[in-house]
């Protein structure tokens, strides 16, 4: 017997408008009404969600398995035909943008907050994918946004706690319960795209791999395609049991928050190849023995090398980079004569350019790749297109990566991150920065010349529309650039990321540690902000 309820509540702080989906601390989450008033006004803001089928999953951090009971009862409620839930409400990003698409469906909710560290004390989120699976654009979370606002009842009904243990079809009211195995569907997205004969006989022949799943959602992923479909050894999947609070860790694949697989990588004995993944699956780390791949880097070589791998053999038609991201790719991409599109910082805005045919292969700094097979950037894709690539050139990733810098020359690359810094602070350091900008290009600072100076805005080639402030941008004389931005997705504070990135294409000069080739482009970046004299801070908080 279930009770429909109609609960009166009360407008929320909830997602600033222009980031597409809520984050917070879980413990909001878990007050009162608080997801239940968040999953209305998505429920709301995208037309009501009578008679469809939306996808459900998460990335299993503390509160996941609670938050999905919720969210079921209140899609009944809502009058959704159906639901599809991935087993014990487990679903990576990615593998929900793939179901979300592959079974045509009205969009999907996805639980998580991505790379940041999940417990009762730490942080939860949900957002909305569209039906082509990819994050909601900015008119969708505008309107639920302003729906936070002004909310004063939900729909949900009462029911005992449906089991999503168990696959198959249970129903709820009206509405069908589908449980699915969270890791088939896509495993067989990624059999259909790479060569998993060739990678087989690549770990047959000895080669070694670690992957680091961080006690987060790709685990499970991992062990079933890299251990049980390619036949890597028992135990190159570590840490692959999701964790509700993953482990105490955070859950981010930089050389930071994976220094246990920095480690093995640099150590004596390191295997061939290492990677990570983030808590939802999106993000990765790639790392040779001994070299370290910045995404840029990777997004680069990936561009040129797409092609060894089944399911791009074709060629791309296009790339796509965000604006802070190294201009690796583009230099590729001028070589193989395909578009290269500079979009703002956020996975939405390469929607329309996927969805329109005019890139398939896309990219961020801060460890996002994808491609056109699914609407999110894809942790294990990208690692599994690295692995297709090495088995097919059967050489080391240093050496891979000597030729492509020798070829295409390097773009030397870091990101400094200044985290917490009074909100107040960090707009006055990027307000003083705008007011620079129309007089700085032909002046020099900490004997740089500057070539450029702008405040970046997008213009879609797809839809036309325009998005602005994006990041201020210095170009210096030879190819070098700072980028500045404010984050948008930190919880406390402001955070401040500046972008370094310097071209170098003499031989001699390719194999210098990236901070000390950087140093000049560090100088000057700290001069034109007043970073220290602004923000009371003399370092960085994370350099990566
Ligand atoms: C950060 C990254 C950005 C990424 C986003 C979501 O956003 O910089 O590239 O798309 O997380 O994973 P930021 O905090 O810089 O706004
Ligand atoms: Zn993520």
């Amino acid at each position: 017997m279930i009770k429909m309820h109609d609960v009166h509540t009360q407008p929320i702080d909830g997602q600033k408008p222009g980031t597409s989906g809520l984050r917070k601390k879980t413990k909001i989450f878990m007050g009162p009404h608080y997801l239940e008033n968040y999953i209305q006004c998505i429920f709301d803001g995208i037309g009501g969600i009578e008679g469809k089928t939306l996808v459900l999953g998460g990335d299993g951090r503390y509160f996941n398995d609670r938050a999905a009971q919720v969210i079921l009862r209140m899609a009944a409620a809502n009058g959704a035909a159906r639901v599809i839930v991935g087993q014990n409400a487990l679903l990576s990003t990615p593998a929900a943008s793939h179901l979300i698409r592959s079974h045509e469906t009205d969009g999907g909710l996805i639980m998580s907050a991505s790379h940041n560290p999940g417990g009762p004390n730490e942080d939860f989120g949900v957002k909305y994918n569209t039906p082509n699976g990819g994050p909601a654009p900015e008119p969708v979370t505008d309107r639920i946004f302003h729906l936070t606002r002004t909310i004063n009842r939900y729909h949900i009904c009462e029911t005992a706690d449906l089991d999503l243990g168990t696959l198959g079809e249970s129903r709820l009211g009206e509405m069908v319960v589908q449980v699915v195995d969270p890791v088939a569907d896509y495993a067989a997205l990624m059999e259909s795209l790479f060569d998993f004969k060739a990678i087989s006989d690549l770990f047959a022949s000895g080669f070694r791999m670690r992957f680091d799943a961080m006690h987060a959602v790709t685990g499970p992923y991992a062990t079933e395609i890299l251990e049980r479909r390619l036949g890597a050894p028992p135990g190159t999947v570590v840490n692959g049991t999701p964790l509700p609070d993953f482990g105490g860790g955070h859950p981010d694949p930089n050389p930071i928050w994976a220094a246990d697989l920095m480690a093995t990588m640099f150590a004596q004995d390191a295997p061939d190849f290492g990677a990570a993944s983030d808590g939802d699956g999106d993000r990765n780390m790639i790392v040779g023995r001994g070299l370290y791949v910045t995404p840029s880097d990777s997004l680069a070589l990936l561009a040129a090398k797409a092609h060894l791998a089944p399911g791009y053999a074709d060629g791309l038609s296009g790339v796509a980079r965000s604006m802070p991201t190294s201009a690796a790719v583009d230099r590729v991409a001028e070589a193989l004569g395909i578009p290269c599109y500079e979009t703002p910082t956020g996975w939405k805005f390469f929607g329309n350019l996927l969805d329109a045919g005019c890139a398939a292969l896309c990219g961020e700094e801060s460890a996002g790749t994808g491609s056109d097979h699914v609407r999110e950037k894809d942790g294990l894709w990208a690692v599994l297109l690295w692995l297709n690539i090495l088995a097919v050139e059967r050489r080391p990733v240093a050496e891979l990566m000597a030729e492509h810098w020798a070829t295409y020359g390097r773009n030397y690359y870091s990101r400094h991150d200044y985290e917490g810094v009074d909100s107040d602070r960090a707009a006055t350091l990027m307000s003083d920065l705008r007011g620079q900008l129309p007089d700085l290009v032909g002046t020099t600072v900490a004997g740089l010349s500057v070539t450029s100076a702008d405040e970046f805005a997008y213009d879609d080639p797809v839809d036309g529309s325009r998005t602005e402030a994006q990041g201020i941008r210095i170009g210096f004389a030879g190819g070098a650039r700072a980028v500045f931005r404010l984050s948008g997705t930190g919880t406390a504070g402001a955070t401040l990321r500046v972008y370094l990135e310097r071209l170098v294409t003499e031989p001699g000069q390719l194999h210098q540690d990236a901070q000390a080739a950087l140093a000049p482009i560090i100088a000057a970046a700290g001069a034109l902000a007043q970073i220290k004299r602004i923000t009371g801070r003399t370092a960085p908080d994370v350099i990566t």
